[in-house]
C-alpha cells in the first residue's frame, strides 16, 4: 500500500560543529524511522555513519555523500535531506537544496552566523527556499537573544519573527516562552540528553516562583517583539522575506518537539513545478522526478551507479518505466532504493516530496527528468561558481584514453566542473571546485577507479565570473585573468581576486562578466 500521508522534505543549513548530527538524532529519536540512511555522521561512540560507501569517507569520519532520512512525525511523512558536507564542502551541498520545499539553518548559540551557514543561506534564497532558524546550544553560554536577531537581520536580511523567546539567557536557560500559546516550556536538564525531550509546558500563571523573574523579562521582551513587526507571518515567511526562529539544545533534547511540530505546521508542503517550457506539474499529475545527485563507485567490485531523484508530481512504483526527458528514451525502475548507504532496500512506492535512488542509471545525469505520461522537462539544476582550480593530467601518459573516459565521466556526474580552452589543449583541462575535496574525490576515483593516476597543479586563481564569446575575445591576454570553457559551453573569467574582477568589470563596462550562484563571488 502506498503510503500517502502528507509530506515535508527539508534539510538542516549549517556550518561545521553548530551540532547538525546532533540534532538529527535527536529529530530521528522523537519520530518513527522509516528508513535510516547515512543522514548522521560518526562521532564519538554516537551511532556510525551509514555512507561509507568510500574508503576516503571512513578516513576521515564525514559523510560526502548524500542520503536522506525519512520519518513518520504526528500524521506526516518527513524526509529530511542531508547536506553533506563537514570542514570543506562540495558542489553536492548545494545541490541538496534543489530537493527540498525548506530548509532549518541551525545556528551556534555562541558563534552566530557562520561563513557556510551564510552560503548556503544564499542558496535558499536564489531558490526561494523558506527558511526557518533554529538558535542551537542554548544550554550553554553565548550572545544573547537580541544580539542574535540583530544579526539575522543584519547578515542575511530576513526579519526574523520568533515562535519562541527563551527565558533566561543563554548558559541559564529556565526554558522558552511560546509565543503563540503564551505558555511557558520548562526546560529540565538531563543528563547527556540521553531521555526524550525534558520539556513541560504550563500556563503562565503556574510559573515556579524560582523562574518568576526571568518569566517576566521573557513577557516584557515578547510584547516588545509584537511592537517591532517580529510576529511570525505565513505569508511574509513563504514569500523568503521572514524567518521563523526558535530557540533549543540539541544535546539536551529541548526544541526537537517543537521543531517538528512547526515543520508540520508552517513549512510548505511539496508544490507545483514549472517546466522549462513553462508547463506546470501538479503534485497530484502523472509521476515526475528530478535527478539532483549521482553517485558512482560505492563498490569497487562493480561499476554501479546510483541517482538520486526528487519526486515532483505522481505516486513512483517500482518497475515503472519512465521516460528520461533529455534523450527520449524508456528507463525502467526495476532496481530503486529508498535506503541510501549499505543497506539496499527497494523502494516499492514513493510520493512527491519523497526521494529515490535509482541503481544503475547509466544514462541519468543530474539535472535530468524523468516522467511518465506527458512529456516534462525540469530547469537545470544550477552550477555554482568555483573558488577553487586545479590543471589536470594523466600521472601515467600511457594510460591516457583512460583517463580522458574518467575525466568525461566524472564531469557528468557533476564531481567536478571541467574547463577548457585552445591555449591550453584538451590534454590539460581545468577542474574547478566549490570545495577543495571534490579534487580528492576525482583523485580517488580517477587511481581507484579509472585506473589512470592523476597529477594536478594548482592555478592561482580565486573567483570566477560568467562570460560570453565576445569577452573571452577581449579578455585574451589581459594580465591577471583567464577565459575557459565549461563543458556545458559556458564561458568562464578566472580571476586571480575579487579586486581584479571588480577592477576588470570596472574598466570593460561592456563586457559581461556575471557573478555566478552562491560561493561568495
Ligand atoms: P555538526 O554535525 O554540525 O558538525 O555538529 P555535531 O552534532 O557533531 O556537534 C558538534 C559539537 O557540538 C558536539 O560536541 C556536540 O555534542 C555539541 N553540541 C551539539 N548540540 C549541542 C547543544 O545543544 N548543546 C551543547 N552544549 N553542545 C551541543 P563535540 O565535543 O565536538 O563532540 P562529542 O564528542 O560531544 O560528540
Amino acid at each position: 500500500m502506498p503510503d500517502t500521508r502528507p509530506r515535508r522534505t527539508f534539510a538542516v543549513i549549517s556550518h561545521p560543529d553548530a551540532g547538525k548530527s546532533t540534532l538529527t538524532e535527536a529529530l530521528a529519536l522523537h519520530a518513527r524511522v522509516i528508513t535510516e540512511a547515512g543522514a548522521v555522521h560518526g562521532k564519538g561512540d554516537r551511532r556510525a555513519t551509514v555512507s561509507d560507501w568510500m574508503a576516503m569517507e571512513k578516513a576521515r569520519g564525514i559523510s560526502i555523500t548524500s542520503a536522506a532520512l525519512q520519518f513518520v512525525y504526528r500524521d506526516h511523512v518527513i524526509n529530511l535531506v542531508d547536506t553533506p558536507g563537514h570542514s570543506d564542502f562540495s558542489e553536492d551541498t548545494y545541490r541538496v537544496l534543489s530537493a527540498v520545499d525548506s530548509a532549518v539553518m541551525l545556528v551556534d548559540a555562541g558563534k552566530g552566523l557562520e561563513p557556510q551557514t551564510l552560503k548556503l543561506f544564499k542558496v535558499c534564497a536564489l531558490r526561494g527556499i523558506p527558511v526557518m532558524t533554529v538558535i542551537n546550544k542554548w544550554d550553554r553560554p553565548g550572545l544573547s537573544a537580541l544580539e542574535l536577531m540583530d544579526l539575522i537581520q543584519e547578515k542575511i536580511k530576513l526579519r526574523p519573527t520568533p515562535l519562541t523567546w527563551p527565558v533566561g539567557e543563554a548558559g541559564d536557560f529556565r526554558g522558552v516562552l511560546d509565543r503563540r500559546t503564551g505558555e511557558f516550556v520548562k526546560y529540565t536538564r538531563t543528563a547527556g540528553g540521553a531521555t526524550r525531550a525534558p520539556e513541560r509546558r504550563m500556563a503562565a500563571d503556574e510559573v515556579d516562583e524560582i523562574d518568576a523573574a526571568l518569566w517576566a523579562d521573557a513577557v516584557e521582551e515578547h510584547e516588545l517583539l509584537g511592537l517591532d513587526e517580529a510576529d511570525h507571518d505565513q505569508d511574509r515567511f513563504l514569500a523568503g522575506e521572514t524567518t521563523p526562529v526558535m530557540f533549543a539544545s540539541a544535546l539536551q533534547n529541548f526544541g526537537v518537539a517543537q521543531l517538528l511540530d512547526l515543520l508540520l505546521d508552517i513549512a510548505p508542503d511539496p508544490s507545483p513545478t514549472e517546466g522549462v517550457d513553462g508547463s506546470v506539474r501538479k503534485v497530484e499529475d502523472d509521476f515526475s522526478a528530478f535527478v539532483f545527485k549521482v553517485q558512482s563507485g560505492m563498490n569497487n567490485a562493480h561499476r554501479d551507479r546510483l541517482a538520486y531523484a526528487r519526486v515532483v508530481s505522481g505516486a513512483f512504483e517500482r518497475g515503472m518505466v519512465v521516460t528520461h526527458a533529455s534523450t527520449g528514451r524508456p528507463f525502467a525502475t526495476k532496481f530503486a532504493q529508498s535506503v541510501f548507504g549499505r543497506d539496499t532496500q527497494s523502494v516499492e512506492t514513493a510520493e512527491p516530496g519523497d526521494i529515490i535512488g535509482f541503481v544503475n542509471a547509466q544514462s541519468l545525469r543530474v539535472g535530468d527528468t524523468v516522467y511518465v505520461g506527458d512529456p516534462i522537462e525540469y530547469p537545470p539544476v544550477p552550477s555554482f561558481a568555483p573558488e577553487h582550480f586545479v590543471t589536470a593530467s594523466a600521472g601515467d601518459i600511457g594510460r591516457y584514453k583512460q583517463f580522458r573516459r574518467g575525466i568525461e565521466q566524472l564531469d557528468q556526474e557533476g564531481v567536478v566542473q571541467v574547463l577548457r580552452s585552445d591555449l591550453r589543449g584538451d590534454q590539460n583541462p581545468v577542474l574547478a571546485a566549490v570545495g577543495p575535496m571534490q579534487f580528492e574525490v576525482v583523485e580517488d576515483r580517477m587511481t581507484n577507479e579509472f585506473n589512470s593516476p592523476i597529477r594536478f597543479s594548482r592555478l592561482d586563481y580565486q573567483v570566477a565570473r560568467r562570460t560570453d564569446a565576445a569577452g573571452a575575445a577581449a579578455l585574451a591576454g589581459v594580465r591577471g585573468v583567464e577565459v575557459l570553457q565549461r563543458s556545458d559551453g559556458t564561458y568562464l573569467a578566472l580571476f586571480v581576486d575579487q579586486w581584479r574582477a571588480m577592477v576588470t568589470a570596472r574598466d570593460n563596462p561592456d563586457l559581461m562578466l556575471e557573478a555566478l550562484p552562491a560561493g561568495g563571488s
